[in-house]
């Protein structure tokens, strides 16, 4: 098969690369700049009781991506109720959902100040 790998020296016409040898090399993303644009941030950085964590972002519930990345985040009922999952999300709000009603419920107060319920907010 014959695959065809467009370069910004490709979409130039040939007769204005040719004295430039910088436009006929390939252009590859390394894979750290891969990764930067895939996950442009790379943590979550939350407070929970005065201890600090950082969750790799990963699509699903926060409080499960913090788990399953070792974080020893506490918690109790996952359902929203307890309230014993609250964090204050330092960084990375933006990659997080809109908090849903078990949370404008539990967090009325603080939701403005970067509360969260980590079992209820999304990661996207
Ligand atoms: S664990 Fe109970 S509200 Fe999140």
């Amino acid at each position: 098969m014959n695959k065809r790998v467009l370069t910004v020296g490709s979409l130039i016409p040939k007769h204005l690369t040719t004295n430039i040898p910088v436009l006929r090399e390939r252009v590859t993303p390394t894979p750290v700049i891969k990764r930067i644009i895939q996950h442009p941030q790379k943590t979550i950085s939350l407070l929970q009781k005065n201890r600090r964590f950082d969750v790799r972002p990963k699509k699903g519930k926060l409080l499960d991506a913090a788990l399953s990345q070792g974080q020893d985040l506490q918690y109790k009922c996952k359902k929203g109720t307890c309230g014993e999952c609250k964090v204050k999300v330092e960084k990375g709000m933006d990659i997080l959902s809109l908090p849903n009603s078990m949370e404008m419920k539990k967090l009325d107060d603080v939701l403005q100040e970067g509360y969260r319920l980590a079992c209820q907010a999304d990661i996207l």
